[in-house]
């Protein structure tokens, strides 16, 4: 079941997007060039999505943080965990012959300790955002926006997964607001509140669970996609800590003469607050 407008898009309508490429590939190699596999064309507008249930995500995201990564011989985290759990869902819902099956999950695995182990954006958050563009082409911003918005403010990791994995108990672990999509900041916040260390179980434990948690509300997200409408943003314009520094430092000014100052010296609206903690919000008006 989809609710999106090409959901009718065939495995062979969508192969036969490769016709070209195959033809130059038999030229290729009636040249003596080595054979290619069999090419496919991904399909053109929004993919189909069907309706997910953000449970099932939740759950599968947390235990694709723990799989094996056998090239690293490490987990393979948080980027994978969600986007496995996405795609895992879509695919279910969607049956076989969904363009989704071209997607292998090794692609997502980069984002894992804030994106090559380097503690910037949240893996988790990595690893739906890709899921949002192919879904959305047109609002992957907005979707983004939200996913990242409800990221900085809620305290996490929920309890939802207290009781999920019989071999890691940890319940009632300390929550955290990190007020920034960074990796970096929310780990060390949340080791600063629950007094553990990075390397811990526990704190790998914490990160499984936000790979469930951010798994979950990116399904929520994607559920509120209509097909052929405008997607409705969860949240509205920046909140007060911060509105007025995008508003001078990010917005542009307003023709012909600016009502007040207007840097537009900056990009990016995260919480400004969290990295420049000494910034007045009113700082032009000193
Ligand atoms: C009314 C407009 C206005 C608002 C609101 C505003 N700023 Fe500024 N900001 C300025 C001006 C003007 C400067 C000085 C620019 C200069 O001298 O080049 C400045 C300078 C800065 C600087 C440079 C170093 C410093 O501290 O002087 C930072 C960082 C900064 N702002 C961040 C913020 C943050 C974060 C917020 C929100 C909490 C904010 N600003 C709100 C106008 C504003
Ligand atoms: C992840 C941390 C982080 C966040 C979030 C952040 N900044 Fe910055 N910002 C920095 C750093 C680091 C610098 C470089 C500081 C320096 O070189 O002194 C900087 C520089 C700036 C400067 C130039 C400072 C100067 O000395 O002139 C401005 C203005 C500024 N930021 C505004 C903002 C505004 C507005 C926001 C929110 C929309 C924001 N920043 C969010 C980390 C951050």
């Amino acid at each position: 079941m989809s609710k999106q407008p090409n959901a009718g898009l065939s495995r062979r309508a969508f192969l036969s997007g490769a016709g070209g490429a195959m033809a130059a590939g038999s030229v290729a190699a009636a040249l003596g060039a080595p054979a290619r596999a069999q090419a496919v064309t991904p399909p053109a507008g929004a993919w189909p999505i069907p309706v997910l249930n953000p449970d099932a995500v939740r759950d599968a995201g947390y235990f694709g943080y723990w799989t094996n990564d056998p090239y690293r011989s490490t987990n393979y985290g948080c980027a994978y965990g969600v986007a496995g759990a996405l795609l895992g869902e879509i695919k279910r819902g969607l049956g076989p012959g969904s363009p989704w099956e071209m997607l292998p999950l090794e692609m997502f695995k980069w984002g894992k300790t804030g994106c090559v182990e380097t503690g910037t954006l949240c893996g988790a958050l990595a690893g739906a955002l890709p899921i949002f563009a192919l879904a959305s082409p047109a609002y992957e911003v907005e979707m983004g926006g939200d996913l990242l918005r409800w990221y900085q403010e809620a305290a996490l990791p929920s309890r939802e997964m207290d009781y999920l994995d019989p071999k890691r108990r940890y319940p009632n672990q300390a929550q955290s607001v990190s007020a920034s999509p960074l990796c970096h900041v929310s780990v060390s916040s949340w080791c600063k509140a629950s007094g553990k260390l990075s390397s811990s179980t526990d704190r790998k434990t914490r990160c499984g669970k936000i790979t469930g948690d951010v798994g979950k509300m990116a399904a929520i997200i994607l559920n509120r996609l209509v097909p052929g409408q405008r997607y409705v943003p969860i949240y509205g314009p920046p909140p007060e800590l911060y509105a007025e520094c995008v508003h001078c430092h990010i917005d542009p000014p307003p023709p012909p003469t600016p009502d007040q100052v207007r840097l537009t010296n900056s990009l990016g609206v995260t919480n400004c607050v969290t990295c420049h903690p000494d910034s007045n919000p009113v700082m032009g008006k000193r």
